[in-house]
C-alpha cells in the first residue's frame, strides 16, 4: 500500500447493485468479512461508470418489485457484456434472466419464503465446499420458468426447480436464495467462491489495512493544520479521536461537552481514559448548569431535544472559537449515511454515490451547515462492525467498543416531562444499577439496550412502616439488530428482582419499578 494512497482512491473489488433489497447493505458487509472491499451503489449505475470503477465483480441485490411489472428497475444491459463476473441474488437473478431471454412468472402455489434445503446438482465453482441438501434462506414469489441460452441450472429446492443458475462461459451466475442471511448455512462459503474464485479478488480489505491507509490519508489532507472533534463517548467518535491522535497528534483537539445529561460516572471516566491515559488532547467543557437552566418548564419531548440541540452548537461555536482557530472538523460519519437509495448523485472519481456532507448528527445535537470548518470523515467508508474493529485494534477498551447506543441528549429524554436536577440525579441512580446487573448477569452483549425511564407521576407505597408517595422507574430491555425494530428482552426472574429491590431499595424518590413489554413497532426503543 503506497502511503499516499487516499481512502477516496481505493476502488471497490466487488460492486453491489441496489435494487432496493433490505439486504443490500448486508451483502455488502459480507464481502467485507472476506477481506474484499465492497461499494453500494445504485441499480442505475451505468455500465461505463461501471467500466471505469472496474471492480473484479458485481453482486445484483434482491428487490420487492417483479422484474415483468412496467416500472421495475432495471440495469444498464450493457453490464452483461463487460466481462465483469455478476452474481444475480433473488430480483437479481430474475432480472439477468428477464434481460437475456428467459421468462419469469409468479410462483403461484410455489412461493418460497424461510429456509429451504437446497439440492446441488452441479458442486463445482459457486458450490465448492457447499453441501447439497444444507439450508439456505428462501424469500421470493416469483421464480425462473425458462433459462436464457446458454444457462444452466446448477441447484434446485422442492418448489423452485431453477434455484441456482449460471452461463460459466460468460461468468454469469444467479441464486434465487439468499446467501447473506445467517440463516443460509453455507451463504459465506458461496459469497467466497464469487469472490475469490469466480472473480480472483485479494484478501486487501483488513483493519490494519485501513487504519494505515486512513492515516496516510489524513496526513495528507490535513498536513500541520488544526482539526477539532466533538467527542460524545460513543464508539464512532471515540474511535475517531484514537484514528486521529495517532495520524495528526497534538493538531488534533477533542472538545467533550458534558451536557449533564450523561450516565453515572460516564464524563469522569471518559476524561480518565481519554486524557490520562492515552492522552489525547481533550478539552473538559461543563455546561450542565446552562442546559438544565435552559430546560426549566420545557414539559414537551420535542422542544427539549430542540432546546438541547440549539444549545450544544451555542457551546460549540463558543468553545471552538475560544480553543481555535481550526481549519478542520472532523466527523464520525460512517457508510451507511453516506449511502442514498435513491442514489443518482454520483461522485464522478470513484463512482459512489454521494449523500449530505454534513451528516446530521444527533448525538452532538446537529451541528449548523455554515460552521466554516473542512470536513475530515475517515470513517465514512466503513460499517459500524468495521469501526469496532478499528476502534479494537486501536486499543478503544471494550467497554467502549461494545457501549450499547446512547441518545444524544441523554438522561434528558428519559425523564418525561420536566429536567430537573432531583429527577436526573434519581434516574442516573436508577441506570447504573440496571446497567451493573445486566452487566453481572452476562447478559450486556446479547441485548441492544438496557436502561431506565422515570415517570413523573406519583403512587402509594409502603417502606417499613412508612407510607411512599413516589415515583415509579420503567425498565426497558430490548434486543434488535439496528434500532429498526425491536423486541423486548425476556430477562430471567431473578435479574429482574435484583433489579427492582435494589432501585426501590438504593434509589431515593423511587417505590416502584415496572417492565416495559412493548415491542417496536409499535413502541419506541426510548420513551421520552
Ligand atoms: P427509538 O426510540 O426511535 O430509537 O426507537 C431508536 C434508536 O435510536 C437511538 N436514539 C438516538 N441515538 N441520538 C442518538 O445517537 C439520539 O438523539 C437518539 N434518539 C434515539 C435509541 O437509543 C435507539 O437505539
Amino acid at each position: 500500500m503506497s502511503s499516499t494512497q487516499s481512502d477516496d482512491q481505493r476502488k471497490p473489488a466487488i460492486v453491489i447493485l441496489d435494487f432496493g433489497s433490505q439486504y443490500s447493505e448486508l451483502i455488502a458487509r459480507r464481502v467485507r468479512e472476506t477481506e474484499v472491499y465492497s461499494l453500494v451503489l445504485s441499480y442505475s449505475t451505468t455500465a461505463e461508470d461501471l467500466r471505469r470503477l472496474s471492480p473484479k465483480g458485481i453482486i445484483l441485490s434482491g428487490g420487492p418489485s417483479s422484474v415483468y411489472v412496467d416500472g421495475a428497475p432495471r440495469c444498464d444491459p450493457q453490464i452483461w457484456e463487460l466481462g465483469i463476473p455478476v452474481l444475480g441474488v433473488c430480483y437479481g437473478m430474475q432480472l439477468m434472466v428477464h434481460q437475456l431471454g428467459g421468462k419469469v412468472e409468479a410462483a403461484i402455489g410455489k412461493a418460497e419464503y424461510g429456509k429451504a434445503p437446497l439440492q446441488i446438482d452441479d458442486p463445482t465453482e459457486l458450490f465448492t465446499n457447499v453441501e447439497t441438501n444444507s439450508t439456505m434462506w428462501m424469500s421470493h414469489g416469483d421464480s425462473v420458468l425458462q433459462l436464457p441460452d446458454g444457462f444452466l441450472s446448477l441447484a434446485h429446492t422442492s418448489n423452485t426447480p431453477m434455484a441456482a443458475i449460471a452461463s460459466q462461459e460468460r461468468k454469469l451466475y444467479g441464486v434465487q436464495f439468499h446467501p447473506e442471511v445467517v440463516h443460509s448455512k453455507y451463504g459465506m462459503s458461496l459469497i467466497r467462491n464469487f469472490v475469490y474464485h469466480i472473480c480472483g479478488c485479494d484478501p486487501d480489505w483488513t483493519t490494519n489495512t485501513f487504519v494505515e491507509e486512513s492515516i496516510a490519508q489524513v496526513r495528507d489532507q490535513v498536513g500541520s493544520k488544526r482539526v477539532l472533534l466533538a467527542l460524545s463517548g460513543g464508539v464512532d467518535s471515540s474511535t475517531l479521536a484514537f484514528l486521529l491522535n495517532r495520524a495528526i497528534g497534538e493538531k488534533l483537539t477533542c472538545m467533550f461537552i458534558d451536557q449533564g445529561f450523561m450516565r453515572k460516572g460516564e464524563p469522569e471516566f471518559l476524561m480518565e481514559l481519554f486524557k490520562k491515559k492515552f492522552h489525547i488532547n481533550v478539552e473538559y467543557i461543563n455546561a450542565r448548569e446552562r442546559f438544565i437552566n435552559k430546560l426549566s418548564g420545557i414539559v414537551d419531548p420535542e422542544q427539549k431535544r430542540k432546546i438541547i440541540g440549539t444549545e450544544f452548537i451555542r457551546v460549540f461555536e463558543e468553545e471552538s472559537v475560544r480553543l481555535g482557530p481550526f481549519d478542520y472538523l472532523a466527523q464520525g460519519t460512517l457508510y451507511p449515511d453516506v449511502i442514498e437509495s435513491a442514489g443518482t448523485n454520483v461522485d464522478p472519481k470513484t463512482g459512489e454515490r454521494m449523500a449530505v456532507k454534513i451528516k446530521s448528527h444527533h448525538n452532538v445535537g446537529g451541528l449548523p451547515k455554515d460552521l466554516q470548518f473542512k470536513l475530515v470523515e475517515p470513517l465514512r467508508r466503513l460499517f459500524k462492525d468495521e469501526v469496532r474493529k478499528v476502534g479494537r485494534l486501536l486499543g478503544l477498551p471494550e467497554e467502549i467498543v461494545r457501549r450499547h447506543p446512547f441518545p444524544g441528549p441523554g438522561l434528558a429524554i428519559r425523564i418525561i416531562g420536566e429536567v430537573t436536577h432531583e429527577k436526573l440525579n434519581c434516574l442516573r441512580d436508577a441506570d447504573l444499577i440496571v446497567r451493573q446487573e445486566i452487566l453481572n448477569a452476562g447478559l450486556y452483549p446479547d441485548v441492544w439496550q438496557a436502561f431506565a425511564v422515570l415517570l413523573p407521576i406519583r403512587s402509594v407505597g409502603v417502606m417499613g412502616d412508612q407510607r411512599t408517595y413516589a415515583w415509579p422507574i420503567v425498565l426497558r430491555c430490548v434486543s434488535s439488530e439496528d434500532g429498526m425494530t425491536a423486541d423486548w428482552s425476556r430477562l430471567p426472574y431473578d435479574v429482574l428482582e435484583k433489579i427492582s429491590n435494589r432501585i426501590v431499595n438504593e434509589v431515593t424518590g423511587v417505590n416502584r419499578v415496572v417492565l416495559d413489554i412493548t415491542s417496536k413497532p409499535p413502541g419506541t426503543i426510548e420513551w421520552e
